[in-house]
């Protein structure tokens, strides 16, 4: 029998697609990133995406790339930040894979941004902190209504917290 796919949610910096990589090589599955899916589909990095067809137009990419990645896959899988802003995303995802919220405080996820910013467009304003506070509010209740697991990754290599997850799983 197939084994469920492995989704990691949470927020932007929490370490979704490191760790994702590395539990993948650990269990020996496949891995899928959802940001790369949408991005090759596209031929176009998010940042054009959202620069060129704007935010809705990502939202509905993203919605197509999880519904066909969650499909007959044992893949270790890492979402975009966003993805479970829409119902039928975290309905997918509760019925089709064990999900994974990562979790860490402001400062850690600024610390491992600081030189990848220019990839996200929800980050291009002044105040990164400000955004990711604001996008916080809206986004933790359903990170926790979604995830079946929570790890808190604040001061953890990626090492450690594919331990921590391997040990919840
Ligand atoms: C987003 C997070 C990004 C990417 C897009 C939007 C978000 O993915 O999907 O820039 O809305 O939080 P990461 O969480 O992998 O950075």
């Amino acid at each position: 029998m197939q084994h469920r796919p492995i989704a990691f949610i949470g927020p932007m910096g929490s370490g979704k697609s490191r760790v994702a990589e590395q539990l993948a090589r650990r269990l020996d599955r496949p891995c899928l990133d959802l940001d790369t899916e949408v991005e090759q589909r596209a031929r176009q990095s998010i940042a054009t995406i959202f620069a060129s067809a704007g935010e809705t137009r990502f939202r509905e990419l993203e919605c197509a790339a999880l519904r066909d990645v969650l499909v007959d896959t044992s893949a270790v899988i890492a979402t975009g930040g966003g993805v479970v802003l829409a119902e039928r995303n975290r309905d997918l995802l509760k019925k089709h894979a064990i999900v994974v919220w990562l979790q860490a405080d402001l400062p850690t996820r600024l610390e491992r941004m600081r030189d990848e910013r220019a990839q996200r467009p929800l980050l291009h304003g002044d105040d990164p902190a400000a955004t990711l506070a604001k996008l916080d509010a809206i986004r933790t209740p359903l990170y926790r209504e979604t995830a079946d697991i929570m790890v808190e990754t604040s001061g953890l290599n990626v090492d450690e917290v594919t331990d921590q997850v391997v040990m919840m799983l």
